[in-house]
Parts: C-alpha cells; structure tokens; sequence
C-alpha cells in the first residue's frame, strides 16, 4: 500500500493503524475524516529529535498549524516539544484553548490587521514574522502602547524557484510574500527595522514553496539566507540570533512519488548550513524549520459513500460521493494528485476508470479524474487517501454542507477530535 500504515483485513476492507474502515464508516456516518494518533506523534518526533541532533539542541521546528488547525493537533504538538506556526487570530485562539505556550510560536501572514497584533501581544505570541514595511511600523507602534517589545523575524524572498507547482512556490522574487534579497529591499528593510525602540529584530525568514521532494533548493535557500546574514553583519553590524528556514518538504500522495526520509534530509541541510556559516564566519543563529504537509498529510485518510454512478459512452464515467470540495477543495483549486481506493472492495478486479465527483452544485467538484477502481455500488466506502494537509483546514460550508467529522485512531481505541457539523452550526451566525 503507499504508505506502511495501510493495509487490507480479511474482509477485503482498507486498513488504517489496523482500524477497518469499513466499520469506522458506518459507526461515525460519511464524510469522515480518519487520523492515524501514533503517526502523527512519529512525523512531529522525527523533526524535533533530527533537527536537535543535526543543528543543535536549541534547534526547533514549528507545526505549520494552516496544514490543519484544531485543538487535538495543538495538543500533540506541545506533547511532541513542537512550536507552531499560526497565520491568524483564529489559529491563536485555537492554540490557546489547547493550552499551548504561546512563546513557541510565531505569527505569520501578508497582512496582520491591528487587532491581529493587539491580540498576538496580549497573548505573548514568541515572534511576529514580518512580511512588509507597514507592518512592521504597526507592530512597532502597537507595541508602544501596549509597553511590549516583541521578537520579530523578517520574512525574505531569497528568490528560488523550487520547480514545484506554481500556486504553491512562495519564495519567488515577485511572490506576494516577503522582502526581496536580490532587489536590495531586504537590506533596506533590516536596516529600517533596526531604528525601530518597540521591537527586538531576532533573525530573518524564508519558505520557498510546498511539495519539494529534493534538498538542493533547502541548501540553496540557506546559501542564500547566510549569505546575506554575512553581508548584514558587516554592513549593519547585525548579529542574527534566529534562522528560521519554513517548510515545504514533499509527500507521496501517489505511487511514484518517492517518502522524503527527515532525518537524512535535515543532516544534508544542517552540513550546509553548518559550513556556510563557518565559511562567513558569523555566529551560528538558533535554526527553526516550519514543516506542515509533510507532518499531517499522510495521517490521515477521508471516508466517502458512493452515491452512484454515470456512464456517459464514448465520454467517461462518473462517481458521486457524498462530500467533494466542500471538505477537499485541492483538485479544483491546484489539479492535486490523490490515490483513491473502493475501501469496501479492496480485493475486486479494477476495471472501471471513473472520475470521482463530488456533490456539490458546481462542475468543478471533483476530487480526481482517471480513477481506476471496481465498479462501485451506491452504498461502497470510497477512500482518499493523504488527506491531513489542506483538507479540513481548506473546508467550507458551501451548499450548507456540514464539515465532515474527524477521527483518530489511537493505541487506547477511535476518538472523535472534530464533531461533525450539525445543520444548527451551520445556521448560527444567520440572523
Ligand atoms: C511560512 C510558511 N511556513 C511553512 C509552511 C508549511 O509548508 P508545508 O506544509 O509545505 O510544509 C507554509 C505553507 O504555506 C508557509 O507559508
């Protein structure tokens, strides 16, 4: 199966952490989200024990929490010795009623509001991640009033391509976040920073894109962030205590594609960073990374029923399921990748190539196209398998379809994390 906690029972019924699916189906109704506990815990534990072991005990990374935010991840995350990365009030707030240490973590995002940065100050965010120069002055002058001096890193564009898919690359020069290096609007904007009383400049930033699945942009993207750490010291005097480098390691959501081994990879990127740093002889900052994806995407798994399907001859056949972009909108925004399985038929012959169509009222809805599966009944489980990352976190109510309810499987049995969405959730802001 594409990933060692999948398999297939007696019954020919798709397995997660050895739980049928099958039964967790039709015990906790469809949509359904299935999180695999121990998983989780082993993604978080290889980042926090690599990152340790290869750029020293201070080295920390932070769950990029947009992956999936909910109160059982913020959980694991402190349980695990994780920080977190949070873009918004409403991750803060999330973290907070987890009762997550709010100093291991930094506040992202191209544009936080003023009332982002009273409520990151009255909660003691650890740092703010600065993506422009106006931010930065509110932050400043918030931080005046408020007599606070936060930590802020500065997010820079280090301007590499890492040849993934377009909507995901984010550290491009004309991207629409940070600062450019290569346009010298990154030193000036350091160089402002530092003039600032109400704030503590502690290092800089960058994340270069999502789904990478080689090294070399990570130690280009270091080569680059040092470099201009070496050239900032001797223009600025500037002694960075923070390189924080983002995340965006790859995950096979597809055979083919191959498992990013962690541990092999943060070694290759701490040698690099160790040695640029001792080639521009400037102190060796505290590294944080920031993965998301590669910590929940392949946890988890979603649980459809099939309502049916359409053949349209000489054209293709379709299946319906019971949710679709309402709680995966990843095929209509960016054409994403899913291995899709009939969970209730493992063992069938697969003949039937379909695409797999969600039920919502838009022809966009689809959740994979050129499918090959037995040829389902009204009635089967379908599984889509990989869906931690950007699934739930990307959900909405379209068509007033409650969000779907999320499972963990762990050592001590099934636990609802996130209750399914009633019809009086949906209704309760509607005046
Ligand atoms: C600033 C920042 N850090 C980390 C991440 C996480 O990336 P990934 O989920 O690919 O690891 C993102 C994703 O967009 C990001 O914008």
């Amino acid at each position: 199966m594409l990933h060692t906690n999948l398999s297939v029972n007696e019954n020919n019924h798709l397995t997660i952490a050895g739980a049928d699916t099958v039964s967790l189906a039709r015990e906790y109704g469809t949509p359904l989200m299935v999180l695999d506990e121990e998983r989780i815990k082993s993604n978080m534990l290889a980042y926090v024990s690599a990152m340790k072991k290869h750029f020293g005990d201070n080295a920390t990374p932070f769950y990029a929490s947009k992956a999936f935010s909910c109160k059982y991840l913020y959980r694991l995350a402190s349980e695990t010795g994780m920080g977190i990365d949070i873009v918004s009030s409403g991750e803060l707030y999330t973290a907070k009623a987890a009762g997550f240490d709010l100093s291991l973590s930094c506040f992202h995002g191209n544009n936080k509001t003023d009332a982002d940065i009273v409520y990151a100050l009255e909660n003691g965010v650890g740092h703010f991640v600065v993506d422009n120069l106006s931010e930065l002055d509110r932050i400043d002058e918030i931080a005046a009033e408020m007599g606070k001096t936060p930590s802020v890193l500065l997010r820079l564009s280090p301007g590499i391509d890492p040849h993934t898919f377009a909507a995901v690359v984010t550290g491009s020069v004309d991207c629409k976040f940070g600062i450019a290096i290569e346009t010298s609007q990154a030193e000036e904007a350091l160089r402002y920073a530092l003039t600032k009383k109400n704030i503590s400049v502690d290092g800089i930033h960058a994340h270069i894109g999502s789904q990478i699945f080689d090294v070399e942009p990570f130690c280009d993207e270091a080569k680059i962030m040092v470099g201009f750490l070496s050239d900032m010291k001797k223009k600025l005097c500037f002694d960075c205590k923070i390189l924080n480098l983002g995340g965006g390691f790859g995950v096979k959501y597809v055979e083919g594609q191959p498992n990013i081994n962690v541990e092999s990879f943060i070694s290759e990127i701490a040698k690099y960073v160790k040695n640029e740093v001792e080639k521009c002889g400037i102190s060796y900052p505290k590294i944080y990374m920031e993965p998301g994806r590669s910590i929940v995407a392949d946890t988890c798994l979603t649980l459809y029923t099939v309502g049916g399907t359409k053949e349209i001859p000489g054209f293709k056949n379709y299946v319906s399921v019971d949710g679709g972009m309402s709680d995966n909108p990843r095929y209509a925004l960016y054409g994403s990748e899913y291995t899709v399985c009939l969970a209730s038929r493992m063992a069938d012959e697969k003949s039937f190539t379909c695409t797999v169509a969600g039920r919502c009222c838009e022809s966009g809805d689809l959740i994979q196209e050129n499918v090959l599966l037995p040829k389902p009944n009204r009635g089967d489980i379908l599984a889509v398998l990989v869906t931690g990352a950007y699934n739930y976190s990307m959900a909405s109510n379209y068509n007033r379809i409650p969000r779907p309810a999320v499972v963990a499987v762990t050592k001590d049995g099934v636990k609802t994390v996130i209750r399914r969405e009633s019809f009086e959730d949906i209704i309760k802001n509607d005046l």
